[in-house]
């Protein structure tokens, strides 16, 4: 059986939920989402990244202990994923006991294997990135992200990042697909190519962290920790759980593109180190801008998730993250866009044609579906789109390319409203001729069997809209494999009610 371990990056606890990073998690579910519903195995983890230098801060500002602060955040972090409907499978934390184990397993493999030794770090740290920066890397006083930058020094353990140079590139020519897009895959490269320093993997200057094993004083760098989350969930340091064997390395990490180089360069280092396999696919999308500047709270030009929801409703949000900005790219978010997308697409796409049709039905063809005639050659064409795209939207997720899936999906819904406006239903009814009628159930149950189509489809986007839909469709089976048995005819529909409202922007 295929299986799919779908990750989120755990969430640094210095704040609270906004865009960014909500749409990383909806990201990572309709991943999840849809591999299910082809069959696949599916492990969806997400959580919150406790520790470092930057939460420890933030406990101190709230007058909290770092345990008490991160106890209270966590759950904020929690219920953002319950608020977007993530079907997470496991919510981990990187405080939990058996996350200490698993990071002080891999430090101790690495320590064995000859990768650590011990030295003084003195350079420059960006707390807001958790980040090491080189010194040509300082433009203006700061990091290239914009991160304010101090001098540490310490005495620090190190990890032989250095030696990895040569296997990481080996690794990379040898699976093509391990980082997407390709611009971040080639960006990976050249840096690897640019040569590698050993990494700092300790501070010793404050405690919030797991201790290094068998060094007092000690604390593993955030980053060393938190990467290793995604190997603790599948309860390392035990390989042989049955998890392990299932999910590693079948793993998907999706990201933002800030922090790409933690994961297409020291993780699989530091797995390959420990004698593990690096990750199947390092995906990083874009960041959500506004007014062209990253969404961040230090910038403090942040939109409140929760607020577009309770406007909105969550359902057409996902989509809207899902569909506007090929995932990959940059995207400035705004509300009109938000509202056009949103009119367009979903209250008169796919919402108008579900409402006309059924609601046709249920006045005019007795409220079951109809038993189809002899289909015409645009009845097949239109059949024959809605059934392909099972391929197309396959290779849609291969790349996680959700704007293309969603994009697919609303092609065929648009090639319905023609159809549904070249075929006029309702003037056939108006006739006198039994053809007529024939010819009326046939057109209806054609653009039923879209509509189940579109629905089946965009459910891992928009579950509980289109559950509704495919609830006033009266189906039970909503599997990718059930599409493979045609509409059956005959089946009673419960009175349809509209699913997407038009949003009527009021002039200030
Ligand atoms: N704790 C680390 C990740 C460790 S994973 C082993 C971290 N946390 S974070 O909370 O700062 O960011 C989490 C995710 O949110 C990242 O993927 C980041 O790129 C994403 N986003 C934060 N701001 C964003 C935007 N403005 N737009 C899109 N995504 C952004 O980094």
């Amino acid at each position: 059986m295929t299986a799919r371990y779908i990750t989120t990056p755990i969430y640094y606890l210095n704040g609270t939920p906004h865009l960014g990073h909500v749409y990383t998690t909806v990201a990572a579910d309709v991943l999840a989402r849809y591999w299910r519903l082809t069959g696949a195995d599916v492990m969806f983890l997400t959580g919150t990244d406790d520790h470092g230098q930057k939460v420890a801060q933030a406990a101190h500002e709230a007058g909290e202990s770092p345990q008490a602060y991160t106890d209270r955040l966590s759950i904020v972090w929690r219920e953002m994923s319950d608020r977007v409907n993530a079907s997470y499978d496991v919510f981990i934390r990187t405080t939990e006991e058996r996350h200490y184990k698993a990071a002080q397993t891999l430090w101790e493999k690495l320590e064995a294997a000859g990768f650590i030794y011990r030295d003084v770090y003195a350079g420059w740290y960006a707390l807001r990135d958790e980040a090491y920066v080189e010194e040509a890397d300082i433009v203006d006083g700061k990091a290239p992200s914009g991160a304010p930058v101090v001098w540490v020094e310490e005495p620090s353990f190190f990890f032989k990042l250095s030696a990895f140079q040569k296997p990481l590139l080996d690794y990379y020519e040898a699976h093509p697909d391990a980082i997407g897009p390709v611009g971040r895959r080639n960006e990976v490269i050249s840096f690897i190519k640019g040569g590698l320093r050993d990494l700092s993997i300790s501070r010793s200057k404050f405690d919030w962290g797991v201790p290094v094993p068998g060094h007092p004083g000690h604390v593993m760098y955030v980053w060393i920790d938190a990467l290793t989350n995604y190997i603790t969930a599948l309860g390392y340091p035990d390989t042989h759980t049955e998890d392990f064997k299932k999910f590693w390395p079948e793993s998907i990490h999706l990201m933002g593109k800030d922090i790409i180089r933690f994961h297409a360069v020291y993780w699989p280092a530091l797995l390959m180190g420990a004698g593990l396999t690096p990750p199947k696919r390092i995906m990083a999308h874009g960041w959500w801008t506004n007014r062209n500047e990253k969404m961040s709270k230090s910038v403090g030009n942040v939109i409140d998730p929760f607020q577009l929801i309770d406007t909105y409703g969550l359902d057409p949000v996902r989509y809207f993250l899902m569909r506007e900005v090929p995932f990959g790219q940059d995207g400035d978010f705004s509300e009109p866009a938000l509202i056009g997308r949103l009119n367009s697409d979903l209250a008169n796409d796919l919402g108008n044609l579900t409402q006309r049709v059924l609601s046709f039905v249920h006045k005019n063809a007795g409220a079951c579906i109809p038993t189809p005639g002899e289909f015409t050659p645009e009845d097949r064409e239109l059949l024959a789109k809605a059934a392909h795209l099972h391929e197309t939207l396959h290779d849609d997720m291969a790349v996680q390319a959700f704007h293309a899936y969603c994009q697919h999906i609303w092609e065929v819904i648009g090639e319905a409203n023609r159809y549904v406006d070249a075929q006029k239903p309702w003037s056939l009814r108006k006739s006198e001729d039994p053809a007529d009628h024939t010819r009326m159930n046939t057109v209806l149950y054609v653009l039923m069997e879209v509509i189940r189509h579109a629905a089946i489809y965009a459910q891992p986007v928009m579950p509980s809209s289109t559950g509704t839909i495919l609830d006033q469709l009266a189906q039970a089976d909503r599997t990718f494999e059930g599409l493979k048995t045609p509409l059956k005819a005959g089946v009673f529909l419960p009175e349809p009610s509209p699913v997407f409202p038009r949003i009527e922007v009021r002039l200030r």
